[in-house]
């Protein structure tokens, strides 16, 4: 009876809102200032189907707000609020536009929730929704943006569309900037801003509240000093204005069929985002914000960032030191670094930076016409000049940026840096005698640089031909793979011009001691894996494909090709494979420190490993895995991850193995036996393991299992608790949800823990394990929720939170062994 008044209603409200003038309305664009309104049902439409402009509730929220949306997708998504901050309570609100050229929006009495503004009195004023996005009020027969009496562009929300400005006008005062939702069901304005400070260089920074979190650095011509990834390609171009007028940063897609926009999302990631109609979802293509380094002035005054170096990613600038060393090495940076040496004005000097982020700027002096020479004398003439550098980079450089303050918010960047000059005492400056006497006899240095070269040269072609010599002793010398030589069908791959070392079967055998037992270092899968040296000394590990995968020669080269692409720190490197009969093998590059079940299970092990080395694996994973997922040219999902997939170089850096090993194998075995569902037991998610559902979303399950292991030191599958029948899962969720998740922590570690890195960890552990998919959160979230400290989502429970709840079925990856210990059974896993 009651779930039937329900559908009544519902149908009801369907009524209601397929009812209203919805004909009338749909195929106009503009809004007519003497007759014509739209009430809440009705939408106006822009001229190409683009946009929409109409009334809308957010998910989960009943309160009604005016905006404009993408209209053509099958996510409708806003793009601009009208009323952010007074929502209206029922379907009864009206927007009209005054004959003044006023849009107001009305609610059930006619009171005014909501008007825009007009620079001037209007005649006969229409308001037009653009396939911009933008909704204009002009005179009717005006079509000129400068005379526009008003437009919402100049009112941005959270989203910047393409056209958009975003800065300041200097003269009218007006301030364009984003401010993001406070959260996905509510429009209003939340914590976030970005937004232009025009004090000294004027730059933009994300503002969490009134602190400052980020900045993508001053313009230098080419892009923003600290934003290295943000640039012109196919997708869109960009542009960075400053004169007398204004400042402003715009963008124009170049393509306008397809669908891009820059968002600052409710959780202050600022990032363009692209729709992609194959799986009908807005994707993140870029991420203005990359890593830790980009928390804003994390190392403090004379810190540079550098986010290879972490954890420790702070180190004083040269000719600084910290200013409390013990906090420093502790990762407590926030005091900064000091001068190592104090300034003495006239003679000071300046030491050359390179490959940086150029400092906060916001306080800064300019000039556009000055060049290097002439800003270097006006810093050192002024003794409070901290710092100088090029304005523009372009042609060599050109223009002047002149510090005045303590420089923050340096960070090294890989790829596009710039130099800056930073001041330090003369004492700092070091080999300057040397420089000095080479400068005086020019032709000597490009003597003795000439016979240097010569004799490298030598050298190295004399080491190159003893070294083929040798080489050719033991088997053939490694032929190149370049796609499939044998045949025409596929040559997509030659034109990458990709090589990947061939190696013969004799060479590997040999290396291997023929596949001896004793230099076998584990089995799994896919087959085995055995350490073997080169005759050149290089220790390699091979992986010796079982032969019962029914993968064609073809398509295992291109995969291994594929494979090769894959370049990153944190996956092992590919050096080779090997293809003889209907024997294939992988060559990786060797890691000493085997992998990671090794030492977190092992009691004697797991005390070598203290907490910020455990940390520093947590996020080398977390990266490695956001690379498969992301960043590399082919998404990857790995459906395999576990310890014993996470190998440890002599330096304890984590390296993912088996990563595209999945994607090789698993298409076409699936497709012929539905039971081989690849994986491990105990990190496999729930839609996965039941349902054979896998996506990016599975490994970020298998990673919250691995975090919660690697802080615990305990497996999650065989975990065994005498108080209850949880796994580790359940038992890590029973603390959290109790309030004690330090408990969580395996005891060889709680000397050296970080309780703050440790809760956090759990957190996202906790988040990453959980039973919904789309709860999970993504790599590219748990990156930035490892390196912020802003608060968390809560978890919902996790999936398999018991292990009784996963119906067991037969597994090609995954051998099964009784094993009683204390007083409950556990089928433990064997590892492959
Ligand atoms: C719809 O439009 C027609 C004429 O265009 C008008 O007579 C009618 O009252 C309108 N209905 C509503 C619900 O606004
Ligand atoms: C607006 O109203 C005026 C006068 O009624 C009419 O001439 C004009 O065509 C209307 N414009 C639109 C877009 O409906
Ligand atoms: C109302 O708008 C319609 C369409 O724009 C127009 O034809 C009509 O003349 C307008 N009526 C008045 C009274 O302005
Ligand atoms: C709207 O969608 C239809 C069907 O998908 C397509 O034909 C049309 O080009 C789209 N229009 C725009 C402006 O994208
Ligand atoms: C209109 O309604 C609002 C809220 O329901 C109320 O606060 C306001 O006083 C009303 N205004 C008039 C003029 O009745
Ligand atoms: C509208 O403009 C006037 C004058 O330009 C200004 O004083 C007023 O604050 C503006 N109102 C809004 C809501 O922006
Ligand atoms: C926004 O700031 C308020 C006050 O500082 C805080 O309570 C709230 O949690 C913040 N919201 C988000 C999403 O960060
Ligand atoms: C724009 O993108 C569409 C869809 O991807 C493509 O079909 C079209 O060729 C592109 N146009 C240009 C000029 O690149
Ligand atoms: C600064 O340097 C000058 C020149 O080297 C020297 O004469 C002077 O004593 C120095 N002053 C201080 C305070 O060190
Ligand atoms: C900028 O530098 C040029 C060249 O040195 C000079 O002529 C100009 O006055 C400077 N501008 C300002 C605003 O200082």
């Amino acid at each position: 009876m009651e779930g039937f008044a329900i559908l009544l209603l519902l149908l009801l409200l369907l009524c209601s809102f397929v009812i209203s003038n919805l004909t009338v309305s749909i195929a106009v664009d503009t809004l007519n200032a003497t007759n014509q309104s739209i009430r809440d049902g009705e939408m106006i439409v822009s001229l190409g189907g683009r946009f929409e402009l109409g009334f809308f509730s957010p998910p989960s929220s009943t309160n009604r707000f005016v905006g404009i949306w993408y209209g053509n997708i099958s996510v409708p998504t806003v793009v601009w609020v009208a009323n952010r901050e007074a929502p209206l309570q029922d379907l009864s609100g009206v927007l009209k536009l005054t004959n003044q050229g006023i849009l107001v929006l009305l609610n059930h009495n006619g009171s005014t929730v909501w008007s825009s503004n007009s620079s001037r009195p209007a005649r006969r004023p229409v308001a037009q929704l653009l396939d911009s996005g933008n909704l204009i009020v002009k005179e009717e027969n005006d079509n000129n943006p400068e005379n526009f009496l008003w437009q919402s562009f100049d009112y941005p929300c959270d989203t910047l569309l393409s056209g958009m400005k975003l800065g300041r006008n200097f003269i009218t005062g007006l301030d364009r900037y984003l401010s993001s939702w406070k959260s996905l069901d509510d429009p209003s304005h939340g914590n976030f801003t970005y937004r232009y400070d025009i004090g000294g260089f004027p730059e933009s920074v994300l503002r969490d509240g009134s602190v400052v979190i980020f900045r993508p650095g001053p313009w230098n011509g080419l892009r923003f000093s600290g934003a290295p990834g943000l640039k012109q390609n196919h997708l869109f171009t960009f542009e960075f204005v400053l004169n007398e007028k204004e400042v402003y940063f715009s963008y124009k897609l170049r393509n306008s069929s397809i669908l891009s926009m820059m968002v600052l999302n409710s959780e202050g990631s600022w990032q363009r985002m692209k729709w992609i109609e194959e799986t009908r979802s807005w994707e993140v293509y870029f991420r203005v914000q990359m890593d830790n380094c980009d928390n804003y002035a994390l190392c403090s005054s004379y810190g540079s960032c550098n986010a290879n170096k972490a954890p420790q990613y702070c180190s004083c600038l040269k000719g600084f030191v910290p200013k409390f060393p013990e906090k420093w090495n502790n990762k407590l940076w926030s005091n900064g670094c000091v001068r190592k040496t104090p300034l003495n004005c006239s003679s000071d000097g300046f030491l050359k930076h390179s490959g940086v982020k150029l400092p906060d700027s916001r306080q800064s002096w300019f000039n556009y016409s000055m060049n290097l020479e002439e800003c270097k004398n006006l810093c050192k003439k002024d003794c409070s000049c901290t710092a100088y550098a090029n304005l523009d980079i372009r042609n060599g450089g050109s223009g002047c940026l002149l510090w005045f303050v303590d420089l923050v918010d340096i960070r090294e960047l890989t790829e596009n840096g710039q130099e800056i000059y930073i001041r330090v005492a003369a004492s700092e400056l070091g080999m300057k005698p040397v420089i000095l006497k080479l400068q005086q006899g020019k032709n000597e240095r490009r003597r003795i640089a000439f016979i240097c070269m010569f004799s490298i040269a030598v050298l190295i072609l004399g080491l190159a031909l003893v070294f083929y010599l040798w080489r050719m002793s033991c088997g053939k010398k490694p032929g190149l793979l370049t796609a499939v030589p044998e045949s025409s069908s596929n040559v997509k791959n030659q034109k990458e011009g990709l090589e990947l070392p061939l190696f013969d079967f004799a060479t590997i055998a040999c290396a291997t001691g023929n596949f001896s037992t004793a230099n076998k270092l584990g089995e799994g899968g896919f087959g085995s894996v055995y350490k073997g040296i080169l005759k050149d000394g290089q220790e390699i590990a091979v992986k010796r494909l079982s032969r019962s995968s029914s993968q064609g020669l073809h398509e295992f080269k291109n995969e291994v090709l594929h494979i090769a692409k894959l370049k990153h720190r944190n996956l092992v490197k590919l050096l080779g494979c090997c293809i003889q009969g209907d024997e294939k093998m992988l060559i990786y590059e060797f890691m000493s420190n085997k992998s990671l079940d090794f030492f977190i299970f092992d009691q004697s092990q797991s005390i070598s490993l203290d907490w910020p080395m455990r940390y520093h694996i947590i996020n080398g994973i977390a990266r490695g895995l956001l690379y498969l997922h992301q960043d590399s040219r082919q998404r990857i999902i790995h459906r395999d991850l576990k310890a014993g997939n996470v190998l440890l170089d002599h330096e304890m850096n984590p390296k993912i193995s088996d990563f595209g090993m999945a994607r090789s194998f698993e298409e076409k075995e699936t497709t012929a036996n539905t039971k081989n569902v690849v994986g491990t037991y105990g990190y496999m998610a729930p839609e996965y393991a039941i349902d054979g559902l896998y996506s990016i979303k599975s490994d970020v399950f298998s990673f919250g299992v691995l975090v919660l292991e690697i802080v615990s030191g305990k497996r999650n599958r065989g975990f065994c608790h005498p108080d209850h029948q949880l796994n580790l899962l359940g038992h890590a969720w029973r603390l959290f949800t109790a309030g004690e998740p330090m408990e969580l922590i395996s005891s060889p570690i709680r000397e050296t823990c970080n309780p703050s890195e440790v809760l956090r960890s759990i957190h996202v552990g906790l988040l990453c394990v959980q039973q919904s998919s789309e709860d999970r959160p993504n790599m590219s979230n748990v990156v930035l929720m490892l390196g912020s400290h802003g608060p968390l989502p809560q978890p919902k429970q996790p999936g398999f939170f018991t292990e009784r709840d996963l119906v067991e079925s037969s597994s090609s990856s995954t051998s099964h062994k009784l094993l009683s210990s204390n007083d409950c059974t556990i089928s433990q896993l064997e590892a492959r």
